[in-house]
């Protein structure tokens, strides 16, 4: 039936590119459709969590761990309800991962606490016996920087309409304000840490880099699904 095709050197190969293409038009044409719908109730990170992501990024964490739970049942008994991709509208660059040297953290905030991180980012074998993971004892003396967390979220709001400032919604307002709202998340997780190096910096207006860590941690999980509380 495709014999005189394959007569047909030039044919043959627009028949061979076409086919060939089919598998990455598959993946390519959906990123020029609109960008995923956030699932219903979805918060943007504030800016102490789009530190902590920055921080997890320059650390290099999705080198050793994922961020997507598969829809099997090995996977949901061990991580929580499977991963759905209006999950992740607000996150640019995705951290989906490729490699798991340690678990998938896509849902870590809704099964580990502030103090938990606190001793395990310290010194993981403190709480994990055996475990391969390095301690990040750097983050508990290097500050935070707030600048660019502020500048890429309020690039979120008006590059990609990321939904800041909606009602019930984050708050970012203008420097100032984003700065105190800052500070106040920060007082909660230093509260809720042990680190006393980490609490002394904190009074003297530092905000360590273990802080903004955390909070990124703390907010995977289904608990962001919601400004309103789930
Ligand atoms: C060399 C690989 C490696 C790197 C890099 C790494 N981790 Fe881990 N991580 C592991 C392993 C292995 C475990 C499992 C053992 C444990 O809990 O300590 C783990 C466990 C964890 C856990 C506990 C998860 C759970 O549900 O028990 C958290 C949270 C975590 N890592 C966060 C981080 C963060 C944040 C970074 C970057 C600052 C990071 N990891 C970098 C290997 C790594």
């Amino acid at each position: 039936m495709f014999s005189w095709l394959e007569k047909n050197p030039f044919f043959f190969s627009l028949a061979f590119v076409f086919v060939f293409s089919i598998a990455g038009l598959v993946e390519i044409l959906p990123g020029f459709a609109k960008t995923a719908r956030p699932i219903e109730g979805l918060r943007p990170y504030t800016v102490l969590e789009t530190a902590g992501r920055q921080i997890y990024i320059e650390e290099g964490c999705y080198n050793c761990h994922s961020q997507l739970i598969r829809p099997f049942k090995a996977e949901t008994d061990r991580y929580g309800p499977y991963s759905l991709s209006g999950e992740y509208a607000y996150d640019r660059p995705f951290l989906w991962g490729s490699k798991r040297t340690g678990p998938d953290l896509h849902r870590v905030g809704d099964n580990r606490t502030t103090d938990w991180h606190d001793y395990h980012m310290w010194d993981p074998q403190s709480v994990v016996p055996g475990s391969i993971m390095p301690a990040y004892k750097h983050l508990y003396s290097n500050n935070v920087d707030f600048d660019t967390a502020y500048a890429e979220a309020y690039t979120q709001k008006v590059v990609f309409g990321v939904p800041y400032d909606v009602e019930n919604g984050v708050k970012l307002g203008d420097i100032r304000q984003a700065k105190s709202l800052f500070y106040q998340e920060a007082e909660q997780i230093v509260h809720d840490m042990k680190s006393e190096q980490v609490k002394e910096a904190f009074k003297n207006g530092e905000i360590k880099k273990i802080v903004a860590l955390i909070a990124y941690l703390n907010s995977l999980g289904q608990s962001r699904r919601t400004s309103q509380g789930e």
